[in-house]
């Protein structure tokens, strides 16, 4: 039974490919992406496919029989079509399960700017609902490694700022959620539900002091208004390339936290068959498996 995972050359997919290599046979698990010979992962078929065609898709979906369908990335494109066409793939090649990756919320994502970028996400939830194929739905809660790295950069001023405030989210390692990912793809028990999968509910004060433990840091958490973020984010270079746009959509990101949208019930033992590992148990894992360079704290 071939396993392919799309969108394969980034971070997820990544993930995704070597957690499947744990439970299966590299005869097993096909990578596609639009450029093949950017998936790092040895002994596996690469084939190359792009969510712009339906056609390339489904040429590289031929006897495939489940595909994990890492979502499109924000940009200057409809994500909604870039979906449509991979389920439409799909059912063309005969494809018999999808699991699509999606993001984690309560609903309460519709008050705040985020609003826009997950709704391509419900949409694709519901695009495949309809779509005859066996279904699974992956919500993901937001990346432990993405936000730490903001907070050891921190280190170098002290203080770490968003708009989160008090609110609670859950935060998972890329390795926690292809772990899960992987299990839901392979087992047909899962089929025709959706999954959040995040490990515990924190503030962002609790998860800065929690790396401070860990790595030894010296970081506050301040609160910033929405306005005084996209500042911020826009002297960030790359951000600011990207434009406006994603930096009210970042924003929007940290309002959900602030306003409770991505404090959700986790389902990834149901889904992984094991417990998620603690906050701190990621955040131990991270520091001994990467090169993370930590600025000197202030005097
Ligand atoms: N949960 C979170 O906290 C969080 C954080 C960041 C992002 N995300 C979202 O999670 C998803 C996957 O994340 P990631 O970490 O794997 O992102 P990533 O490392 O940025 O990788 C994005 C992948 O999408 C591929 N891609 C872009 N356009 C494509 C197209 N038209 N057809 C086929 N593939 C295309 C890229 O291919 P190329 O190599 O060819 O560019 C790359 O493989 C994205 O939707 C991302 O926005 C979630």
């Amino acid at each position: 039974m071939k396993i392919a995972v799309s969108a394969a050359s980034g971070r997820l997919g990544h993930a995704v490919l070597r957690a499947l290599l744990a439970d299966t046979g590299a005869d097993n698990v096909v990578a596609i992406a639009r450029s093949p010979e950017k998936v790092d992962v040895a002994g596996i078929e690469k084939r190359p496919g792009d969510y712009n065609s339906t056609d390339s898709m489904a040429a590289a979906l031929a006897g495939i029989d489940t595909l994990v369908m890492i979502s499109a990335p924000v940009g200057d494109w409809d994500r909604v079509v870039l979906h449509r066409n991979v389920i439409a793939a799909a059912r063309k090649a005969g494809v018999r399960k999808l699991l699509f990756t999606s993001v984690i919320g309560n609903g309460q994502e519709q008050q705040t700017w985020f609003w826009g970028a997950q709704q391509v996400n419900r949409q694709a939830e519901a695009d495949l609902k309809a779509s005859g194929l066996q279904w699974v739905v992956a919500r993901n809660g937001l990346y432990l490694e993405m936000d730490l790295r903001h907070i050891i950069h921190a280190n170098a001023s002290g203080v770490y700022r968003n708009v989160g405030g008090a609110g609670e989210c859950g935060y998972i390692t890329i390795d926690e959620l292809a772990f899960a990912i992987a299990r839901l793809a392979q087992d047909d028990r899962h089929n025709g539900k959706t999954f959040n999968l995040v490990g515990e509910n924190l503030s962002q004060a609790a998860l800065v002091q929690l790396a401070n433990e860990v790595f030894g840091l010296k970081v506050r958490y301040e609160t910033l208004s929405d306005e005084e973020n996209i500042a911020l984010l826009m002297h960030d270079e790359k951000i600011a390339v990207r434009g406006r746009d994603v930096a009210r959509m970042l924003t929007g990101c940290f309002q959900c936290v602030r306003n409770g949208a991505f404090n959700v019930p986790s389902d990834f033992e149901a889904a992984a068959g094991r417990p998620v590992k603690t906050t701190r148990q990621m955040m131990e894992g991270l520091r001994a498996g990467l090169s993370l360079q930590i600025p000197p704290a202030q005097a």
